[in-house]
């Protein structure tokens, strides 16, 4: 936790009222009406849910709106229907048919839109493809692609079919593309020949490649087109995407799924070496990143909504494809780097498709901050009316920036916790309807209970106290379970506090009952928004022949939030050395990704230890942060010397 941010939250007494102006046309346009929702959706859940539901179209109904048998939930059991259908069939009977879905723009510039009719054809399309490579409901289809219009296609042409989509961000290495093929057990895999970021193609199918081989379990490679280089194609395994939609049919009857079918799988990182594949299923999912995204954003027919995520993340599958697809909405979709070719390229973006919406990440705006006023003042900017932010604690200077530079203190801004686990967001302001605090996350979604428990489960009341954040109602979108591995869904989240989701960070509330996020408690890392496992780096690192041991650690990071720090024992002879530490760094990118890469490596000849042998993290953070003097306890500590090493070790 970082305790500027929170000293700096705490000084920062401003509040900022909702604009009169936006308030008048918000869809809640009240603390008071937000109350009283928020009051009927804890009284009533099933109530409640059931009619947000019912507003989506079923097949056949439910028969109850909620099992609870915690940790266990199901909504909606009995329903059948299909998320695809619902985010592009029952918009085709209405005005919004020819309507664009998608609007598109690759990082060289060029464009494309895709009407709901025509993104309808396409998913219909590719939906016929995979039937005909033979993917029946509840295989496992994993996706590795860069930002374009074929990824949506292809995540809603699989849950078309009733197939279950895995998607992996383009930014992993081939091994853990192939470590998350393995897990899901998918035989197909569609993904590109490249992407462009910063002017440079990113290979994807020579680590698509890569990862194929080293499962052994892929039997056929989708490839779209997109960067035009050359690439080998495996006779047999490899396809053309655009060889295999050629005349194939624009229609394809949707799958009924029954609510609680799979509807995808996405890794994320926990506390241990191996990725979660975190589940959602179906209905729940489906109608509550329906509900959150029109209400969250505020989504009218008008809006050009944009989201900066990548598909790769939990971001981009429920706030860029299934919530705002869902609602019929205009969804602005960027390949590329927001630097690239200049740091205005996200302004340009927005003045090109007026955006009405922007939802991006604190790492973003601190990076934005760094480059300078002059980029968004070359831009008109007033098309957009809400702001939105999202993947970690934003400090109250950013949030403040974004206000008024971006925001020219006319758009409200929303500050968006939730997790890949929560399916969508859980706490937040309501635009129109909160006053806005910098730096607090706000208050509750609509039938989400959060709770702050002391170590020992104790809900703590008082206000200002910090603890640990848990959630003690179900909710539609919670993940179901970690892939092929129930235990550890028991274990991760529902065994600290029985009956009670633990959401692994900390948090406080203030007297209004707005949460300030604290961030992880757990071993986990934020890098600009981004999951990391220390355990998965460690683990990483160890797999170094000159590496004995390895621990790391986060330290604060002006733009990505944190940082990774690994201290490292080499084997024996090994003498550390630069080159050392920069072929360490390389391996961490080749095992995970470009986003694992350590900050720094400082060599140690030991690492500090408990008498029972626990790396002190502790203290191993303190010395990341370049903290002269250690504080706390360190009388279990095996032997003193090794904290002199490693301040001095780099
Ligand atoms: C952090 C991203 C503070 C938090 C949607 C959480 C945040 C983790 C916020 C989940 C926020 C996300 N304020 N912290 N608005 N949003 N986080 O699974 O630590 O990639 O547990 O989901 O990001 O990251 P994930």
């Amino acid at each position: 936790m970082d305790k500027d941010r929170i000293e700096a939250v705490l000084k920062e007494t401003r509040s900022f009222e909702p604009p009169e102006a936006f308030r008048l046309r918000a869809r809640v346009k009240s603390e008071e009406e937000y109350e009283a929702e928020y009051r009927r959706s804890i009284e009533d859940p099933e109530g409640y849910w059931g009619e947000i539901a019912g507003e989506l179209e079923w097949f056949e109904p439910w028969q109850k709106v909620l099992e609870w048998n915690p940790p266990h939930a199901k909504w909606f059991t009995g329903g059948k229907t299909n998320v695809s259908y619902n985010a592009l069939d029952r918009h085709l009977a209405t005005w919004r048919r020819n309507k664009a879905a998608i609007v598109w723009e690759g990082e060289p510039g060029d464009t494309r839109t895709l009407t709901y009719h025509e993104l309808h054809r396409e998913v219909s399309r590719f939906a016929n493809v995979l039937r005909r490579l033979g993917v029946k409901k509840g295989d496992r289809v994993t996706l590795y692609m860069p930002m374009i219009p074929e990824a949506a296609v292809a995540m809603l042409a699989c849950a078309r079919i009733g197939a279950v989509h895995s998607v992996v961000f383009g930014g992993f290495s081939a091994s853990a593309l192939a470590e998350r093929i393995k897990d899901a057990g998918s035989e197909v895999l569609i993904t590109a020949d490249g992407g462009w970021r910063r002017g440079q193609v990113v290979p994807l199918k020579e680590a698509a490649d890569e990862a194929v081989r080293e499962t052994g379990i892929v039997k056929h490679v989708v490839v779209v087109r997109r960067t035009g280089q050359e690439v080998p194609m495996e006779p047999g395994r490899d396809h053309w995407y655009h060889e295999l939609v050629e005349g194939v049919e624009g229609e394809a009857p949707p799958e009924p799924m029954d609510s609680e079918d799979p509807l995808f799988i996405l890794y994320t990182s926990g506390s241990t070496g191996k990725p979660k594949g975190v589940l959602h299923t179906t209905g729940g999912y489906m109608t509550y990143t329906f509900h959150t995204a029109r209400t969250v954003f505020d989504l009218k027919d008008d809006d050009t909504y944009w989201c900066t995520a990548d598909v790769g993340w939990i971001t981009g599958h429920s706030y860029i494809v299934y919530g705002p697809l869902l609602n019929g909405a205009t969804v602005v979709m960027y390949e590329g780097a927001p630097n690239h070719p200049e740091p205005d390229r996200f302004w340009e973006i927005v003045d090109k498709h007026g955006v009405t919406v922007l939802y991006t990440a604190p790492t973003a705006i601190r990076a934005f901050m760094r480059w300078g006023e002059q980029w968004p003042m070359k831009h008109r900017l007033d098309s957009l009316r809400l702001l939105g932010t999202v993947g970690e604690p934003i400090n109250p200077e950013a949030w403040l920036w974004y206000y008024r530079v971006i925001g020219k203190e006319r758009c409200p801004i929303v500050d968006t916790w939730w997790q890949t686990e929560t399916g969508g967001i859980m706490i937040t302001t309501l635009p129109g309807a909160h006053r806005m605090k910098p730096g607090f996350a706000g208050k509750p979604f609509f039938g989400i209970a959060p709770e702050i428990v002391d170590g020992e489960g104790n809900p703590i009341r008082e206000p200002d106290q910090g603890g640990y954040l848990v959630i003690t109602k179900p909710w539609p979108s919670m993940l179901r379970t970690v892939w092929g591995d129930p235990e550890r869904f028991v274990n991760q989240y529902w065994s600290q506090y029985p009956g009670k989701y633990f959401t692994g960070d900390g948090a406080r509330r203030d007297a209004e009952g707005y949460y300030l996020i604290l961030g992880r408690v757990d071993d986990v890392i934020n890098i600009s928004g981004h999951r990391l496992g220390t355990m998965e780096v460690e683990s990483a690192l160890v797999s170094h022949p000159a590496v004995a041991e390895a621990a790391v650690v986060a330290r604060p990071d002006p733009i990505k939030g944190e940082a990774i720090v690994a201290f490292v024992t080499p084997v024996g002879d090994v003498e550390p050395s630069e080159a050392l530490a920069e072929e360490l760094k390389a391996h961490v990118v080749k095992v995970i990704g470009a986003i694992a890469r350590p900050a720094e490596i400082r060599f140690a000849a030991a690492l500090p230890k408990t008498r029972s042998g626990k790396i002190m993290r502790r203290l191993l953070r303190q010395i990341a942060a370049g903290q002269e003097e250690i504080s706390g306890d360190i009388s279990t500590l095996e032997d003193r010397s090794v904290v002199e090493q490693l301040k001095k070790g780099k």
